[in-house]
């Protein structure tokens, strides 16, 4: 056989046609990788339950823009599952439907939220201290916020040391508190007719805390919730709770929760997706954005200095220096895995990055972050880089949020459990494998999160090899 460059196929003997055919077609699959059965996926029937710890500014932004998009108020910019396409075979095929249509997402007709929160605030009202969206908007969306009140949170304020509140509940140890989250799950899935639950935390960033022994097993976290063992977090009591529901879980925040193994092995166990952490919003974002393609082009760096000033709760949280550690960790692990120092060393080793967050009321959600990025060209010549982005932290995170409860819930149906990798896109300190580091190049986990759906429906995966065109 005139056997292809690189081909496996040279040493066969060929003694059929059909045989032929079928290692000329192998060849040739080999360059887009090779279409298979699609993965089993349950459709989308009956009502999805959005439970969420912490209605705040982000899961009030998220709750009333999908009210507003519903009535026609307003569009769903920002949100993958309602606006992007998925190409599908060549480029010469001009096949790219919307992934909407191209796996079964749950509509968002369909999407009933509740949730919990230490103050007592209606959605309404706490999306009106917000002060995200205009009161015009709020108004014309009130009656489905005003529905919301948040059920009495568990809560710990060695966790979260600058708010409290009376909306909490008080009585029996951990373990009891997780026994009344499962209670309030199990009610509001009755109340609202609900056939599927997905969790996602919007609380307030918790303080930094480590795995402990106390996080091994599933029957060690139990053990510790019985005994209010001060290791174990609220926000680990709700995954625990989410999980021995049945309810896949996903992480917005920085907090450790459920990236401990007695958690991990829950959700596989359970055949439960999980996903976390921290929303890539505002910095990250741009950080995740440029870093890839300074270093594409093989541009050293000696320094990244970012820092911020926002005025909402968030930013009141994130003074205290505890809370601050856990933004702080999930913030600067990006560069590192991003920029490889450990195999361009000329190049990054000396990197100094350093990440600041002020609390500054007048700015209230309208953060701004601004950045000074020292790179190095040819011969180790300095150049400077200034971004100054004004952003609005709840309106860049709403549409993640969105986005994430409908794939984690696909995710669910299409029988896919433990950490799911590909939504890495939308987290600034993706989980990941133990013995794996993260993948932060926001491309490339763009190209994962689609090749993922790809995957799903059996379609073939898109390498950008692209050698067929020219063949
Ligand atoms: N907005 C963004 O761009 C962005 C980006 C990444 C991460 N985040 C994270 O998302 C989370 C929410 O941000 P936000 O701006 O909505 O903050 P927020 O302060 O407006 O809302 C958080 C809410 O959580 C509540 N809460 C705290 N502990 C709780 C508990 N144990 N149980 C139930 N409720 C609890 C608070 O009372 C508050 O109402 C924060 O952890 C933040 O760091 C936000």
């Amino acid at each position: 056989m005139p056997g292809r460059r690189g081909s496996s196929v040279k040493t066969v003997s060929i003694t059929s046609g059909v045989l032929f055919l079928l290692i000329t077609l192998t060849a040739k699959e080999r360059t887009k990788l090779s279409t298979r059965e699609p993965v089993q996926i349950a459709p989308a029937e009956g009502k999805l339950g959005i439970l969420i710890p912490g209605i705040g500014a982000v899961s009030t932004t998220f709750i009333a823009g999908v009210e507003a998009v519903k009535r026609g108020l307003g569009q769903p910019v920002g949100s993958l599952t309602q606006l992007a396409t998925i190409r599908l075979g060549k480029r010469t095929d001009n096949n790219s439907p919307y992934i909407r249509d191209f796996v079964p997402l749950a509509k968002l007709d369909d999407l009933v939220f509740g949730g919990w929160d230490i103050y007592e605030d209606t959605a309404y009202e706490a999306a009106t201290n917000a002060k995200v969206l205009d009161s015009s908007l709020l108004e014309q969306v009130r009656s489905p916020l005003e529905s919301i009140k948040p059920m009495k949170a568990v809560f710990d304020q060695e966790y979260v040391k600058r708010i409290n509140g009376p909306n909490v509940k008080t009585k029996g140890t951990k373990y009891d508190k997780a026994l009344a989250l499962m209670e309030d799950i199990k009610n509001f899935q009755k109340a609202n007719n609900i056939s599927r639950t997905v969790m996602i935390w919007c609380g307030s960033t918790e303080v930094f805390h480590r795995p402990s022994a106390v996080h091994e097993t599933l029957a060690s976290f139990e053990e510790g919730m019985r005994r209010n063992d001060p290791e174990i977090a609220p926000s680990q009591i709700y995954a625990y709770a989410a999980l021995m529901s049945g309810v896949p879980f996903a992480n917005g925040a920085p907090n450790l929760t459920h990236d401990i193994p007695a958690l991990l092995d829950l959700a596989r166990e359970r055949g439960l997706p999980v996903c976390g952490k921290d929303f890539k919003t505002g910095q990250t974002f741009m950080k995740t954005l440029l870093a890839p393609g300074f270093k594409a082009r093989m541009l050293g760096m000696s320094g990244w200095f970012s820092t911020n000033i926002l005025g909402n709760r968030d930013g009141e949280v994130l003074e205290d220096p505890g809370s601050f550690k856990s933004k702080e960790e999930t913030k600067l692990s990006v560069l590192d895995s991003i920029l490889q120092p450990h195999l361009y060393p000329d190049l990054y080793k000396d990197l100094y990055h350093a990440v600041r967050i002020n609390y500054y009321p007048p700015r209230g959600d309208a953060k701004e972050g601004w950045d000074n990025i020292d790179i190095f060209g040819w011969l180790g010549y300095p150049m400077q880089i200034k971004v100054d982005f004004l952003c609005r932290d709840s309106i860049l995170a709403a549409p993640l949020v969105l986005d994430l409860v409908l794939f984690l819930d696909l995710a669910h149906r299409a029988g896919m459990r433990g950490i799911q990798e590909w939504l890495s896109f939308y987290f600034k300190a993706p989980m990941h494998a133990p013995g794996l580091y993260p993948e932060h190049d926001i491309f490339i986990q763009l190209m994962k999160l689609k090749n993922t759906l790809r995957w799903m429906r059996g379609a073939d995966l898109i390498t950008h090899l692209g050698l067929e065109y020219y063949d």
